[in-house]
């Protein structure tokens, strides 16, 4: 099947509802952990920190994501200081550590990130991984009663399945839900991203690029740094993996063959075409790209104007399912489904 696509020049940037909030984000949100955890991305350059947010503000990005957990609150002070005078301008979503949401640490946690960031509200507050070991209902009234306060103005999880959403939504409110999804991880494509849509809970896509695999950087496993390449796709025999499977590497790369086909056929980028899939996955709101440097977030802003066929889709779709179909529906990328910590 032929693949074809074109690109959008006219409107470069699509905005689209979140869940039930009242205000359009844009379908490429910013993700700002590369911007403050020099364990996982290496040493900050905090003047094309600077320069990285300001070109996605030029560029329209209009929701912008980080976590106390990133960096120690790194990343968010990094970012606070790089919005600057323009924080007013955009959405601002941060996340809770599961262990930091019985009420008063929640609190304590939700206006230490405030101040990190330097401003009075955030847009979205999100729980970074379901809770389990203090009480969800109280740490829903805690997040209502920040609500009503005006330190935050919605609500969001991240990593919920099915069961824990709707724990969730029976005490409060969530407009979004934040989870694993690229063209190499589709687990939530079985129950989650179905439930999501059912509830009005709009879908925020992480590691859309699959942490630069998806962008065609590596020709082989080895090539990978050890920290990506700890997830479900690579076999337990690499190291620090912890899930015990056997993994689908050369499935996996037999994909990324055909997706460099692809793009080449569109002339477009690998990673114009995997976030331009990413974007156009129902229940999909909009995916949260990484990128550590304004030219890596430049070029990949190509993926939101291009409008992939349905031809595109559907041969995108078929070259993806051997790894989407090894990977099944345990949607944690690092535990298998015994251990997963979603459900
Ligand atoms: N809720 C959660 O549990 C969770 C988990 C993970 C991430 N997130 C959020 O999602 C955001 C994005 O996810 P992610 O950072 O894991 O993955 P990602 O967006 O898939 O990957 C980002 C990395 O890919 C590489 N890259 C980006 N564009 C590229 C291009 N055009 N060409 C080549 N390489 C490119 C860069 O690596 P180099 O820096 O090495 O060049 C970049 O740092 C995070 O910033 C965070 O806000 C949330």
């Amino acid at each position: 099947m032929q693949a074809s696509g074109k690109k959008d020049s006219a409107n470069t940037m699509q905005y689209r509802k979140l869940g039930t909030f009242d205000l359009d984000v844009s379908a490429i949100a910013f993700g700002a952990w590369q911007l403050g955890d020099a364990r996982f991305w290496g040493e900050t350059d905090t003047v094309e920190a600077e320069r990285t947010v300001h070109a996605a503000l030029d560029a329209g990005i209009t929701l912008f994501d980080t976590a106390e957990m990133y960096g120690d609150g790194q990343s968010e002070r990094v970012l606070g200081k790089a919005l600057g005078t323009r924080r007013g301008d955009i959405l601002l979503a941060s996340k809770v550590w599961p262990e930091n949401c019985e009420p008063r640490a929640l609190r304590e946690s939700c206006e230490a990130s405030l101040l990190r960031l330097d401003t009075d509200y955030l847009d979205l507050y999100q729980i970074h991984w379901p809770i389990r070991n203090v009480s969800v209902e109280d740490a829903c009234e805690q997040m209502m009663r920040l609500q009503d306060e005006g330190k935050i103005r919605a609500i969001g999880v991240s990593n919920f399945g099915p069961q824990d959403l709707s724990e969730w939504r029976s005490h409060a409110d969530c407009i979004s839900n934040q989870v694993a999804y690229n063209l190499a991880f589709r687990a939530v494509e079985f129950d989650i991203a179905p439930t999501c849509q059912e509830k009005h809970v709009g879908i925020l896509a992480y590691m859309p690029l699959m942490q630069g695999l998806l962008a065609g950087v590596w020709d082989c496993v080895e090539d990978i740094p050890v920290m990506r390449r700890r997830t479900r796709q690579f076999a337990s025999s690499r190291e620090e993996t912890r899930h015990m499977e056997s993994g689908c590497e050369a499935e996996l790369f037999d994909m990324l063959t055909d997706l460099r086909r692809i793009a080449d056929g569109l002339d477009a980028t690998m990673a114009d075409v995997a976030i331009a899939w990413l974007i156009a996955q129902p229940g999909v709101t909009a995916a949260i790209v990484g990128a550590r440097r304004s030219d890596q977030l430049l070029r990949n802003l190509n993926g939101a104007a291009l409008v992939l066929s349905e031809d595109a889709l559907t041969e995108l779709d078929l070259v993806s399912s051997p790894v989407r179909k090894h990977l099944g529906a345990n949607a944690d990328l690092w535990n298998n489904g015994e251990d997963s910590r979603i459900r």
